[in-house]
């Protein structure tokens, strides 16, 4: 008898053209474990909703994502390639799910924080202030600024997309490895509630390696759309060497071994995704005794960038011109991944006493 291969699940939010830090933390992974598991990847149109988009730029990028997707090498013969909203089974189930999420585990998720401070415009607390002035303003505000509820709930619907297909391993990046905890005490709480062995607890995946967080050009934290401090997969060779050379820097080490501002270790993070270890090894060298020239390590970053990029980047444009290509992968993939939504979803109903007279 043949063994089960593991189910494999990850997606991607709608907004915006893919970015290294996707590339990554997420996309590559998608790539390389085809072969070995049930792989199941999907557009998140639903969580894009949560940031309230134009409805035709919210159509668009699915679209090219979608195009990235398989330009970066997602075989739809091989992985189930989906858009979440094509999954009705989904909506219903995080209504469902809902019911056993407490509301202030959400409010204390960081990334809800994050964006919540974004919405009600306000500045992140220093280190060892208390929440509560937030808290507050988030029951507080007016309508005009509200923080909505899609929002808050952002994790149990990434705990269902997960649960529905009942994945057991998750490509992600680092930022992503709080809404798996969340996604993991959903399960047990579950299961436990029910008395059930229902859902499986998933984990992180990371062959190889421990999850990465992909820095911006900026000179701190992580890359991301709404940073502004991206490189896409989308840019041409020529606009990607002007935004790594604009890349933040400092005025370059005076002592040997002296330690490495964030800056400059975030250009180091980079070279390490894109290059050789001999030319990561070299320019550590030359910042070791001093003798670095940020020029130069911005000039062969930029380039090593470009190799991983610019077959993507040509590959895009035939893809995104075959709409009826795109458009099969899309409906053989939501086939198959509502094949499995709907007797989760059905099991579920039954588990929770939602039975037909
Ligand atoms: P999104 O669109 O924010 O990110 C998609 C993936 O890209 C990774 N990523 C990064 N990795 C490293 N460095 C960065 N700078 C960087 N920026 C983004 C993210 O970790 C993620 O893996 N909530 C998910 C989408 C989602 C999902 C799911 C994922 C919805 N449901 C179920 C897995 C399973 C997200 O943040 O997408």
């Amino acid at each position: 008898m043949t063994k089960q291969k593991e189910i494999v699940l990850s997606g991607i939010r709608s907004t915006g053209n893919l970015h290294l830090g996707n590339y990554y933390g997420a996309l590559r992974k998608f790539v390389a474990i085809q072969d070995d598991y049930d792989c199941n990847f999907f557009i998140a149109d639903l969580h894009a909703l949560t940031t309230n988009p134009d409805p035709e730029q919210l159509h668009a990028n699915v679209k090219n994502i979608l195009a990235e997707y398989l330009a970066s090498g997602l075989d739809p013969e091989k992985s189930t390639i989906f858009i979440q909203s094509d999954i009705p089974e989904i909506a219903e189930m995080y209504l469902l799910l809902n019911m056993h999420v407490g509301i202030g585990e959400l409010m204390r998720t960081t990334s809800f924080k994050d964006k919540a401070r974004k919405c009600l415009g306000l500045k992140a607390p220093a280190d060892g202030d208390s929440d509560e002035a937030f808290e507050k303003e988030i029951i507080g505000a007016d309508t005009n600024k509200r923080v909505n509820a899609g929002l808050l709930t952002y994790p149990t619907l990434m705990a269902v997309d997960i649960l529905i297909q009942k994945a057991t391993k998750v490509p992600v990046g680092k930022d992503q490895l709080q809404h798996l905890e969340l996604t993991r005490r959903f399960a047990r709480r579950f299961n436990s509630f029910y008395g059930v062995d229902f859902f499986p607890e998933p984990t992180d995946f990371d062959f190889g390696g421990a999850p990465v967080k992909v820095p911006g050009l900026d000179g701190s934290g992580k890359m991301g759309k709404s940073e502004g401090n991206c490189i896409y997969l989308v840019d041409e060779p020529k606009v990607l060497r002007k935004k790594v050379m604009r890349a933040v820097t400092d005025e370059g080490p005076k002592e040997p071994n002296s330690p490495m501002r964030e800056p400059v270790a975030n250009l180091f993070t980079l070279l390490e995704l894109t290059s050789t270890p001999e030319v990561v090894k070299h320019f550590r060298d030359a910042y070791a005794d001093c003798s670095i020239r940020y020029g130069d390590l911005k000039k062969q970053l930029a380039e090593d960038i470009i190799a991983v990029t610019e077959p993507i980047r040509q590959r895009i444009g035939d893809i995104m011109a075959d709409e009826d290509f795109l458009r099969r992968v899309v409906a053989q993939g939501a086939e198959r991944a509502r094949a499995r939504a709907a007797d989760t979803l059905a099991e579920m109903r039954q588990i929770m006493g939602i039975r037909k007279f």
